[in-house]
């Protein structure tokens, strides 16, 4: 374990850039659900019903009565040893880029600057009327909460049926396209278009790193199984003892 942690440490060193790209696996360890694996959101959630727009557009209470609870609790959510060590790799100019379909905030809370959500943050809502915008956790009461002029309330993020926001994704493309190392850490890579980065990092030369408890993505060059909150301190760990 220790050298395959050391040949990996190498590569991160020696093949800049390096970028990630995260999913839902990562804040597991901070108590924010899954969506996929065992006990996800989706098993008990039906994402066609609950997060999209069009269901939205007829009933938001729908999609609030999921996510309400986590806004208005946003600031006890707080990062873990995963999110800190990608901080770390940035502050020690290792890691250029996080790309994550994560709208929980937590690796800006961690500190990472180079930052790309393209699935937006729960962090940031607005009106779909009136456009005033509110930050989590200060929002009204209600499922769904409303505006003081009468509009629905919907956070700054991407549901089923939104295309996602064109600026977030040419980051998220130049990144994967332009990197030398990407690691791919707790996310399932089925739901596009993230789940072409890994390729189009690849299709760029690119080597390919997972992270997670179980191979997701198949055409991984290496694969550490593991916790995010613990593979990533030891791989940093690593690191740190060749520079
Ligand atoms: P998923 O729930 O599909 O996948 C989570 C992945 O994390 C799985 O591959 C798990 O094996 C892995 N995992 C679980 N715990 C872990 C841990 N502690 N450390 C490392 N890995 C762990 O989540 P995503 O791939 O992020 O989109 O899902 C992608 C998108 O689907 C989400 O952004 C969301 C959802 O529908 C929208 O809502 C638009």
């Amino acid at each position: 374990m220790g050298s395959e942690y050391g040949q990996i440490a190498k590569l991160v060193v020696n093949r800049q850039p390096c970028v990630a790209l995260t999913g839902a696996g990562i804040s597991a360890e901070s108590g924010i659900p899954t969506f996929r694996s065992k006990g996800g959101l989706w098993e008990k959630f039906d994402p066609a019903v609950y997060a999209s727009i069009e269901v939205f557009r007829a009933d938001p209470s729908k999609y609030w009565s999921i996510r309400g609870e986590f806004i208005r609790n946003y600031d006890t959510y707080q990062p873990n040893a995963g999110h800190t060590a990608l901080a770390e790799l940035e502050s020690m100019g290792l890691l250029r880029h996080v790309i994550t379909q994560n709208i929980d905030g937590l690796h800006r809370k961690a500190g990472s600057r180079g930052l790309t959500e393209i699935h937006g943050s729960l962090r940031e809502i607005f009106c779909v009327r009136c456009g005033k915008e509110y930050r989590a956790p200060h929002l009204p009461e209600g499922v769904p909460p409303f505006c003081e002029c009468g509009g629905v309330l919907k956070p700054n993020t991407v549901l089923f049926g939104e295309s996602l926001p064109r600026e977030a994704m040419e980051a998220a493309w130049r990144e994967s396209s332009t990197c030398r190392v990407m690691l791919v850490i707790g996310t399932s890579a089925v739901v596009q278009p993230a789940a072409s980065l890994p390729h189009v990092a690849k299709e760029h030369g690119a080597a390919v790193i997972e992270v997670n408890i179980e191979r997701a993505f198949s055409n991984a060059d290496r694969f550490l199984e593991g916790k995010a909150g613990t593979v990533l301190p030891e791989l940093v760990a690593e690191i740190k003892k060749l520079i």
